[in-house]
């Protein structure tokens, strides 16, 4: 039997930042765009962004799932860019986006990246207006896509769900588990936050946890942290795996983990999934296979 391949890349970041007016660089934004100056342009580079996604490209997958953090402090330029971007990662069929903390960066602004990248973020049967979660169909998948974009105060990175979305989950993941959909969630932030993470977690990450705990999903994907994670969630019928990923533009520089993406494939064996993971990611200069397991 066919498997289905979807890749996963996370947090592009995307450089080079735009001159900002000064009228742009109030507040939050201005301590973003110092930031951006000092350090994390050495981070996030363009050039290695476009090494990875060539990568993905070769590996031919079904559909590329990303998981926000396009932009860095929510300029309109910024938008425009990543339009063009994630043009060049697929057309909005083969191109699922949900959005990140960055992309909602400032009060504002929150509304600006529905605009930008409409056609990425929308649902199958979803009118032209954008409301999470939303779910594609494409093979054996379900792909749910989540919003935890809220705009914070200065160096907070937090997101939420919010009750209206956790309540559609909740349907949106019993509607799909009785078609046998294999059920993928996309999110931006670790549905569980990681040690040291406090000001950068998931608000609602207990509500999210028990809406899983009670019905189920085949496979968690997020980024935001910018690291590996692999983390088991409780299901009603056994774990649930959440893999995290390393920003698809970091340069291994100090504790960073270099850029890598995510790729599974997905196969029905019997009355079950099979669901096998490989990482392809940079380890010094050299982009190559950095794991390859059964993740079930
Ligand atoms: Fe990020
Ligand atoms: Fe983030």
């Amino acid at each position: 039997m066919s498997s289905f391949l979807l890749g996963h890349l996370s947090d592009p970041h995307l450089g080079p930042m735009p001159q900002p007016r000064l009228r742009e660089l109030a507040g939050k934004r201005a301590i973003g765009y110092l930031n951006w100056r000092r350090k994390r342009h050495l981070v996030h580079r363009r050039d290695i962004l476009e090494d990875i996604v060539a990568d993905i490209h070769a590996q031919r997958p079904d559909h590329i799932a990303v998981t926000g953090d396009l932009v860095n402090i929510a300029l309109p330029m910024e938008f425009t860019e990543a339009r063009k971007w994630l043009e060049s990662v697929g057309t909005p069929d083969d191109v699922s986006l949900v959005p990140g903390n960055h992309d909602a960066y400032v009060r504002g602004f929150r509304d600006h990246f529905p605009h930008a990248w409409a056609e990425y973020l929308r649902g199958d049967e979803d009118a032209p207006t954008i409301d999470f979660p939303y779910l594609r169909r494409r093979g054996p998948l379900a792909l749910i896509g989540l919003s935890t974009a809220i705009p914070t105060a200065p160096f907070m990175a937090t997101g939420r769900l919010g009750h209206r979305q956790r309540e559609a989950l909740a349907k949106l993941l019993q509607q799909t588990a009785e078609e046998n959909l294999f059920r993928v969630l996309m999110i931006h932030h670790p549905p569980k936050t990681s040690p040291g993470r406090w000001a950068a977690r998931l608000h609602d990450s207990d509500e999210l946890l028990d809406v899983i705990a009670r019905h189920g999903a085949e496979l968690v994907l997020h980024g935001h942290d910018h690291r590996y994670a692999t983390v088991w969630l409780d299901g009603p019928r056994g774990r649930i795996p959440a893999i995290g990923v390393p920003s698809a533009s970091a340069a291994a520089l100090g504790h960073n983990h270099p850029a890598a993406y995510n790729l599974f494939s997905v196969m029905r064996e019997g009355d079950a999934w099979r669901c096998d993971h490989r990482v392809r990611g940079f380890s010094g200069n050299k982009l190559g296979e950095i794991k390859n397991e059964r993740l079930i």
